[in-house]
């Protein structure tokens, strides 16, 4: 298959359903050689599978793509070292790593189980930061081997709960925001081996989300939607982009923002915690208010 990303070698997470499996079929169409991980499990995170990422492998098969499947766990570091073995072994190296697993285990703060935060924080933040290591230790090796930088290509993936805030998702909403600073400061440090860092939080109608979306929803917000803005971020073209968050969805892309420092008062001396008052209020007036959950202000901007 010949497209954008011809040749390339490129690992999808949690590519068994929904998301990541649209990115696996739309790399191996625009010719990339795509190792397809899921551990299969229930959108809990609960239980295991390895018939979900064995399908995906078929279906590209049959289209004429090159494509393995592999069943590790991603939040378990051996498990990520193996998988990017993996790549490397069945391949012949590795470009792009789309970290995409993920599960969910809504629940308000005040109710949250130890169980649901440490299992929620470890998929998604652990899972993303176990292949990114074994992927930067790899990239570091051979960016040092052959002098020249390596085009190679980090996409994360990250929500509008952790980046704008969705109510219910504190655990959920904490380990995507700490994915989105992840991407920010991995683009600072694997810049000097040529490797491209950037995230995208999509909305999807999956099996995450069936529930939160009108089911007339499915076509118009399907995963597919999403998957060319990664294949662009996993190709060669997409160079010079860097450290960004996308927020994307539905035939609609957009540049999600950081945070910024807005207006700011400063002493020589200590402030006084009594006298803060007076300065406090006023800063916030003069500050842009916090988004809502599609990211925009009350006054729509
Ligand atoms: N669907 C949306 O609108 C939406 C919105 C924001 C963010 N996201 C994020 O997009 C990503 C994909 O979600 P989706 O909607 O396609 O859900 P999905 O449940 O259809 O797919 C997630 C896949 O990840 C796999 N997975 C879970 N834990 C794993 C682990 N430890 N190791 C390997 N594989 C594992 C699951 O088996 C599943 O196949 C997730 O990170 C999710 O948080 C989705």
């Amino acid at each position: 298959m010949s497209g954008i990303c011809e040749g390339r070698v490129a690992i999808v997470t949690g590519a068994g359903r929904g998301l990541g499996r649209a990115h696996a079929l739309e790399l191996a169409r625009q010719g990339a050689h795509v190792v397809v991980n899921d551990l299969g499990g229930a959108t809990d995170g609960t239980g295991s599978d390895a018939g979900a990422a064995q399908l995906v492998v078929e279906e590209i098969l049959a289209a004429g793509g090159k494509a393995v499947a592999n069943t590790d766990d991603v939040a378990d570091w051996a498990g990520a070292r193996r998988l990017v073995e993996q790549a490397v072994s069945e391949f012949g190296g590795l470009d792009v790593l789309v970290n995409n697993a993920g599960i969910l285990r809504d629940q308000t703060i005040a109710s949250m189980t130890e169980e649901n935060w440490d299992a929620v924080i470890r998929v998604h933040l652990r899972g993303t930061a176990g292949p990114t290591r074994f992927a930067a230790e790899y990239w570091r090796a051979r960016a040092k081997g052959s002098g020249r930088p390596l085009g190679a290509r980090l996409i994360n993936t990250t929500s509008a709960s952790g980046i704008y805030g969705n109510f219910g998702q504190s655990n959920y909403g904490a380990a995507k925001a700490g994915i989105a600073a992840f991407t920010v400061i991995t683009a600072l440090e694997l810049g000097r081996y040529g490797v491209t860092v950037n995230a995208v939080a999509p909305a999807a109608f999956t099996r995450l989300t069936e529930n939160l979306m009108p089911a007339e929803h499915a076509a118009a917000l399907a995963p597919e939607h999403v998957s060319p803005l990664v294949v662009w971020l996993a190709s060669a073209e997409s160079d010079g982009v860097t450290g960004r968050v996308f927020d994307v969805g539905g035939g609609r892309i957009g540049v999600a923002e950081g945070w910024r420092l807005g207006p700011e008062v400063t002493r020589q001396d200590l402030w006084d915690a009594a006298e803060l008052g007076r300065v406090i209020p006023d800063l916030v007036a003069k500050a842009a208010p916090n988004v809502d959950m599609l990211g925009r202000t009350p006054a729509g901007d």
